[in-house]
This record gives C-alpha cells, sequence and structure tokens, in this order.
C-alpha cells in the first residue's frame, strides 16, 4: 500500500445518535459482546466506545486524508446504500471474494496473501478469521457507477431474492496460530500435503495450540480506506479474540509507516521483524491478550 497522510491524533467522530440502530446489523459485534472487557488490559482501544460508535465514525468519518485530497467523505458517499455492516467470520466460501480484495488493497503482489494460503488459512482456522460485509443490491449499484472488485465476486444474501441483493466483502482479517511469540517466516508458509496428510505433524502454518494469533492480512477495499472500517474490523477482531479465543497475545507485521497506526489499537511495537517475507523490512507488533496481562507472563 502507498503511504497516505492519514492523521494521527485520537479520534474524533464521537456522534452517539445513531449507533443504536446500527449495532443491531452486526453480528460479531453486537453491542452486548462487543463491550470491552473491563478487567481487560489497560491498551490504546478507548473502553468507553462500543463498536456501534465504531460504526457511526465509518458513516461519519471524514479523514484529513479523504478531505484534503477531496475524495468523497464518507462511507456512505460511497457505498450505493446505507452502511450496515455484517461482521463474521469468514469461510472458505468467500475464498473468491478474500483474493479479490487482496488483490486490489495490496499494490506490492509480493505483500499479498495467495491463492494457496487463503485457500489453506480458510480450511484449516476459519474461526481465526473474519469479514467486514455490506448486502448490495447489484442494480442500484451499476446505477450508482459503484464498482469494486468483491461486487463480482460476491454471494447471494438469500437463494431466490427478487432483487438479487450480494453480500460484499469490504474489509478481512486472516490468521492462524503459531507457538512463536511473533509472526514467523514458518507460520506464514504453510504444509503443501495438508489437503491429504490428516495428521498434522508440519512445523509450518498453522498450529492448533499455539498461543499467539498471528494476523496475516488486513486489508480494506481502496475505495473504502480511511473511513473507519481498518479500525472497526480490527477492534471487533480483538474483542472477539479477548471474549472467545485461548490465546496469549495477538501479532503481525507490518511497515514502518502503520506501526503507529497499530499501536493505536494497543499493539507494541516489539522491533525489526526477521521475517523476510516479501523482501523483509518488517516490524514485529503485539498484542498482549489478558490472560497473559493477568498471568504476569512476559511476551
Ligand atoms: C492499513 C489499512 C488496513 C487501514 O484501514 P483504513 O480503513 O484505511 O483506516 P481507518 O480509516 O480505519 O483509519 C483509522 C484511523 O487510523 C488513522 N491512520 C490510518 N493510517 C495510519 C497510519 N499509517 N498511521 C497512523 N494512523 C493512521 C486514520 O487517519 C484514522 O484516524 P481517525 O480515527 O482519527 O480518523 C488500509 O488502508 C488498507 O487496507 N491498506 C492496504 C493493505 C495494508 O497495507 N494492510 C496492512 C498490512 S500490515
Amino acid at each position: 500500500m502507498s503511504a497516505s497522510p492519514h492523521k494521527t491524533t485520537e479520534d474524533r467522530d464521537q456522534d452517539q445518535g445513531q449507533g443504536q440502530s446500527q449495532s443491531q446489523s452486526l453480528g460479531l459485534g453486537q453491542k452486548p459482546s462487543a463491550m470491552p472487557d473491563p478487567s481487560g488490559p489497560d491498551t490504546a482501544i478507548d473502553d468507553t466506545e462500543d463498536l456501534a460508535d465504531d460504526v457511526v465514525t465509518a458513516q461519519k468519518n471524514i479523514s484529513d486524508s479523504r478531505r484534503q485530497s477531496k475524495l468523497p467523505t464518507g462511507i456512505n458517499d460511497i457505498l450505493p446504500v446505507p452502511f450496515a455492516p455484517n461482521i463474521r467470520p469468514i469461510t472458505i466460501s468467500d475464498l473468491e471474494s478474500c483474493i479479490a480484495l487482496e488483490n486490489a488493497a495490496f499494490p506490492n503482489p509480493d505483500h499479498r496473501c495467495s491463492r494457496e494460503k487463503f485457500e489453506y488459512r480458510l480450511t484449516v482456522c476459519p474461526e481465526l478469521c473474519m469479514g467486514v460485509f455490506c448486502t448490495v443490491v447489484p442494480s442500484s449499484a451499476s446505477a450508482k457507477n459503484f464498482e469494486i472488485d468483491t461486487l463480482r465476486t460476491a454471494k447471494p444474501v438469500e437463494t431466490g431474492r427478487n432483487d438479487g441483493a450480494v453480500s460484499v466483502l469490504l474489509a478481512h482479517i486472516i490468521s492462524t496460530r503459531s507457538n512463536a511469540d511473533v509472526v514467523t517466516d514458518e507460520a506464514m508458509d504453510y504444509p503443501r500435503d495438508y489437503k491429504t496428510n490428516r495428521r498434522n505433524t508440519s512445523s509450518v502454518g498453522h498450529q492448533e495450540i499455539g498461543r499467539t494469533i498471528c494476523i496475516h492480512s488486513l486489508a480494506v477495499e481502496p475505495k473504502l480506506q480511511g473511513c473507519g472500517l481498518g479500525k472497526l474490523i480490527m477492534k471487533a477482531y480483538l474483542q472477539q479474540v479477548k471474549n472467545s479465543v485461548l490465546a496469549d497475545r495477538v501479532a503481525l507485521i507490518c511497515q514502518d509507516y502503520l506501526v503507529n497506526y497499530y499501536k493505536r489499537f494497543g499493539f507494541e511495537h516489539v522491533g525489526p521483524s526477521k521475517a523476510t517475507f516479501g523482501g523483509g523490512g518488517w516490524n514485529d507488533m503485539a498484542f498482549k491478550l489478558p490472560s497473559t496481562t493477568s498471568k504476569k507472563k512476559k511476551i
């Protein structure tokens, strides 16, 4: 991704007005489960705010970069329908949409997750993957000249629905588990024989009892970047992991210009990464989960 001049100050949009109604359409991000754990770690995530507020932020967001670049300012200026996100786990049936989104979001092909890796990860650990979807009626999309790659790969929301509405992927997070504390080349790889070898004894790829959730891809549809979708899905993901997944930490690697972006969610900058994926030059980032903090373990 080319570095864009995003602002680095804290949230501006605190409008509570529409949050209630929009939270109804959230899946994993519904208000009760989305409420941050008050006993959780002291992170940069604002625990007074819930995901409904982030939906409102996405609906109203006018980031400095969008304002300066004179791009459409908010997600509702871009989408052909009011933004009513459905946040849910991604499954293998979403494979083509994930590939389309990844290819659109990462301009550098070396930084993209390959089709084979998507297929592997969505087969062995879909429960660790999450997407933000939005229902779109194709005819209204074309009437409003709304064109994104994941519209073409979207699946019908219901079989036989008269208006042909489809569920369009707007953002995704794709992860596996690892035994290492940070994201390694081994964690990013996958066993070539996973379809035939049911006793997975490989040291590469997903490790079922690993205590580190490794995020391999966070991607937002380029036309919707800077509208708050990245923030929405990352906060929903961290809350889901906190609430339901046994792990000590969430780890990822990122380029220099995104270190501060992840710090705002509570990730710590561990240091330069040894990962050579895509030519290297990455930073290790780690987010400690509450159990880690309460047991006073160290990363
Ligand atoms: C990086 C990415 C996920 C961010 O998602 P996004 O939806 O564009 O970002 P958001 O709109 O949620 O940004 C949330 C906030 O972070 C800020 N921000 C964005 N990029 C930032 C950066 N590089 N450094 C610091 N803050 C940043 C925004 O200004 C915004 O601030 P605000 O809440 O005060 O308005 C998205 O741009 C993307 O998919 N990029 C291409 C793929 C990629 O690089 N993925 C990450 C791989 S490690």
